[in-house]
């Protein structure tokens, strides 16, 4: 070690912002903080301290100016520390440029192709390196078996692919995250098993877009299971991944609306493990506006596989994405979304506001007026509750298998449990059943979550 080293830093804190693909790569990166010999801790007392960043909408880039001027008081006390940002935000070399250049305290900047190269960025800083940025513009190096610290003991995320090659007009992850890439069902599958061993009952099979998978194989020559069945697609893997022992539940995320097909329905269907929910962005109802978003869908499509998913899988849950002040869009465009959110009926809908992201197609489009926007969105999120807290009270009264999954923080006494449907139910009940699927009567609902108790 260097002798004239300060820093000797032995604790670490990992602060993820953004969807589950960073939850899952901040699982990663603190396993290969821990391999180091470092230990986690809050992020008050950390000696190392790194925000793993979303872009996704403007909002997600001022939350972390907001974090990082709170940091900065504290490395003035302790110039030591040692502050780190890496994830999709740091994809972006103009935003780069801006926190190099407003908050210079900040020692690490790497991004979503190299976390796993970590280690050497710490020890350059430790060696003596004011600052070390090293962000790539594609994935260079493909790392399997990298060392993990899963949040939850009995569930857990696996990758099946990476990327994006949708290019929706309004988004940046095809930017930040690179194209579309998938793992051989081999690396999946081992995974899968390997969690199963250590106690894991529910999988989350992620994916930007799950139904491209097998589109874009890497290491495809090593897969023996491809050379058996070059077609081997994502019903293929749902359904292994279903039955391997151990696995409970199996979930998956994120399906894009426009090649979901009849042969993923039918093993959704079939799968008693399948969990009978599926996340399906809409985005918008207006065909018009679904076109300008390059989403490769109509109005009229989306519905008819709505209601072909309906009639295979009863009591299947529906949930979406929307987003309102796309550019262009006119009322007729909005009560056109508003009708949808109607006829669909989705147990819950995550809304957002359009918001500009630099190098998008939609960023050159003319941009609606914020009152406007402000405007349809507050109607819009008033038809979303009160739909879904219709829909969603279907359940009422009928006796489901809910994996319960924390102590209740708030009401002593009582856990936290989500139904297949993605529900969540609390009811009375002792931390030792956390990580046990029980049956529970779901007896008051309260919009989007139920009251219950053990039967
Ligand atoms: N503005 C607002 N919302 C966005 N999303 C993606 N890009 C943007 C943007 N520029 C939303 C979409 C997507 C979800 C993850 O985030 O609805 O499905
Ligand atoms: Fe996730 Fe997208 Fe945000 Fe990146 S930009 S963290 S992929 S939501």
């Amino acid at each position: 070690m260097n002798k004239t080293m300060k820093r000797n830093p032995s604790t670490f804190a990992v602060v993820t912002f953004g969807c589950q693909m960073n939850a899952r790569d901040s699982e990663k990166l603190v396993g290969i903080l821990e391999t180091m010999g470092l230990t986690e801790t809050e992020e008050e007392q950390a000696d190392i301290v790194i925000y793993n960043t979303c872009t996704i909408r403007e909002n997600a880039n001022q939350k972390l100016y907001g974090h990082l001027g709170t940091l900065k008081k504290r490395k003035e006390k302790n110039p030591d520390m040692i502050i780190g940002l890496c994830g999709c935000m740091m994809q972006k070399e103009d935003t780069v440029a801006y926190v190099q250049k407003k908050f210079p305290f900040v020692d690490l900047i790497f991004g979503t192709f190299n976390f796993h190269r970590a280690p050497e960025f710490i020890q350059r800083l430790l060696a003596g390196e004011r600052q070390v940025t090293e962000i790539w513009d594609e994935p260079k190096e493909h790392v399997e078996h990298l060392p993990e610290h899963r949040k939850y003991p009995f569930k857990g995320g696996v990758n099946i692919m990476y990327g994006c090659n949708n290019f929706c007009t309004y988004c940046v992850v095809p930017y930040v995250r690179g194209r579309e890439r998938s793992r051989i069902p081999e690396d999946i599958l081992a995974d899968v098993k390997a969690l199963a061993a250590d106690g894991v009952r529910e999988i989350m099979l992620l994916g930007q877009n799950v139904n491209s998978y097998g589109v874009n194989f890497m290491e495809k020559e090593t897969s023996e299971v491809l050379k058996d069945d070059p077609d081997y697609a994502f019903p293929n893997l749902l359904r292994d991944v279903c039955r391997v022992d151990g696995i409970l539940r199996v979930r998956f995320m994120t399906s894009h609306p426009k090649d979901l097909s009849d042969e993923l329905i039918r093993v959704i269907a079939e799968e008693e493990k399948a969990c009978k929910h599926i996340h399906l962005p809409v985005q918008s109802g207006s065909t018009d506006v679904l076109r300008r978003m390059n989403r490769h869908y109509t109005r009229e499509d989306y519905l008819k596989l709505v209601d072909k998913i309906r009639k295979a899988i009863p009591d299947v849950s529906l949930t979406t994405d929307i987003m309102v002040g796309f550019p262009g869009e006119t009322d007729q465009d909005f009560a056109d979304t508003v009708s949808l959110v109607e006829e669909v009926g989705y147990d819950q809908a995550f809304t957002f506001i359009y918001s500009v992201r630099s190098g998008t197609p939609a960023a050159e489009m003319e941009q609606l007026p914020q009152d406007l926007v402000s405007r349809r969105f507050q109607q819009l999120l008033e038809v979303v509750r009160r739909r879904g807290a219709e829909v969603t009270a279907r359940f009422t009264g009928k006796t489901l298998p809910v994996l319960c999954e924390e102590v209740n923080p708030h009401t002593p006494g009582y856990l936290t449990g989500k139904t297949e449907h993605n529900i969540t139910v609390h009811f009375p009940g002792d931390s030792t059943m956390v990580g046990k699927i029980i049956s529970v009567r779901l007896e008051e609902c309260k919009g989007f979550y139920y009251f219950g108790t053990m039967v």
